[in-house]
């Protein structure tokens, strides 16, 4: 039997608090003026303290399922394409299984800054197709509120956080997937990085006193970096995918700087108004950004079933790459009952975890008495 792997479910989530470009003008030296020529960006989602990568990541992988006939324990694999993950280590991912209770899932992180959630999507579809897995979250989340210097004008004014996630199921028809493209430099790591924090500079007095634990940038190096990869990638992709430019009804690129995407736009001879923008609104949310602009697209009837779809972006590593995709199925309307459902699913899971995790506290207290004594 032929497999492929379609796009059933997509869904995403924002934080509430919304940080304007007139909020910046009070916290930096910028002004919205230079913000909007230069970015395109008049304001971003921030995290309240009751948000995290997770809690965004596990809301939107929840919408995204909602959509599906499939059960969070229906899920084979579970990846978060994150760049600002919950902690080192346990992945962040996990966390999300463990919050939706999809007890069949292996799950792990995929670091691969802004192209992570493409990059994702792509291995994702691979394993569906080879008959590994059926089904498939793929989440792109990020909170980089809290990797940014917000003192330092030239990185604070481009972040926003939220999450997008897609489920990816096997399926005997055509479409889905269609091909995809992955491509690394790590000459060029330096220009985009978060140095501290790891095993090269653990976190101490002085890398917090220098800054090192947050977003250090080199723009102007990874605009022209950028300019140059989006349309070669685009290219790629489509004729991987035995497609033309012009067989493609919408283009989604990262949602990085609006001067990105129009010379992206200009490189591939295309007018602007076939490529899905949205960075106004979100500023660059890294891997969550496409996944973000697919839903929002979608919801707009810009991407309608038979359409073909390019996914391409860039990031930190630096990375980049892009997806070809037939839209195929349309996002039913959710019954309120289902949504009932997974809720209680989702929130009986996280009452387990709450319950294991006190009853080991105890059987640690128990143990520890017994052995010590
Ligand atoms: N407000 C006002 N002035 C500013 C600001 C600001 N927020 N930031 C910088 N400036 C000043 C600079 O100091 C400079 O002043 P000078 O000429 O007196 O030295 C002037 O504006 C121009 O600065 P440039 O850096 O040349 O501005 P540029 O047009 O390149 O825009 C920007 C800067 C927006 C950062 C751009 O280079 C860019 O978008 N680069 C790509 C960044 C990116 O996409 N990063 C994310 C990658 S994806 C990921 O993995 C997370």
């Amino acid at each position: 039997m032929n497999r492929y792997a379609h796009i059933t479910g997509w869904g995403m989530a924002v934080p509430q608090a919304v940080l304007t470009n007139a909020d910046l003008e009070r916290m930096v030296d910028t002004n919205d003026e230079w913000i909007v020529s230069r970015t395109g960006i008049k304001e971003r989602h921030i995290a309240g303290k009751n948000e995290s990568t997770a809690t965004l990541a596990a809301k939107a992988g929840l919408r995204a399922l909602e959509a599906t006939e499939l059960h969070p324990r229906d899920l084979d694999l579970i990846i978060v394409a994150t760049a600002s993950p919950e902690h080192l280590f346990p992945a962040t991912a996990c966390l999300v299984q463990d919050a939706l209770g999809a007890v069949h899932a292996g799950a792990f992180d995929l670091s691969a800054a802004c192209s992570g959630f493409i990059f994702g999507v792509h291995m994702a579809a691979q394993a569906i197709r080879t008959g590994a897995i059926n089904n498939a979250l793929v989440i792109g989340a990020e909170t980089l509120s809290r990797l940014v210097n917000w003192k330092d004008r030239d990185t604070c004014i481009l972040f926003g956080d939220g999450a997008g996630a897609f489920v990816l199921q096997a399926r005997p028809s055509p479409g889905g997937v269609l091909s995809g493209l992955m491509r690394s430099d790590g000459s060029g790591g330096s220009l985009l990085t978060v140095p501290a924090g790891g095993s090269r500079y653990p976190a101490s007095l002085d890398t917090v006193e220098r800054n090192l634990h947050t977003i250090q940038m080199d723009g102007r190096k990874i605009f022209r970096f950028a300019t140059r990869v989006m349309a070669s990638a685009t290219r790629e992709v489509v004729a991987e995918a035995g497609l033309a430019l012009d067989d493609i009804e919408l283009f989604v690129p990262h949602q990085a700087n609006l001067r990105i995407i129009e010379g992206a736009a200009r490189d591939l001879k295309l007018p602007l108004d076939r490529f899905m923008i949205n960075i106004e609104r979100y500023g660059n949310t890294s891997s969550a950004s496409i996944p973000i602009a697919v839903c929002e697209a979608v919801e707009q009837g810009r991407v309608r079933p038979g359409d073909h779809v390019v996914l391409v972006g860039f990031g930190a590593g630096l990375t980049w790459g892009a997806l070809a995709l037939e839209w195929v199925e349309t996002k039913r309307p959710v019954p309120a009952s289902r949504r009932r459902r997974l809720s209680l699913w989702t929130l009986l899971a996280r009452l387990r975890s709450a319950v294991v995790w006190a009853w080991r506290r105890i059987e640690g207290l128990f143990w520890g008495t017994s052995s010590g004594g």
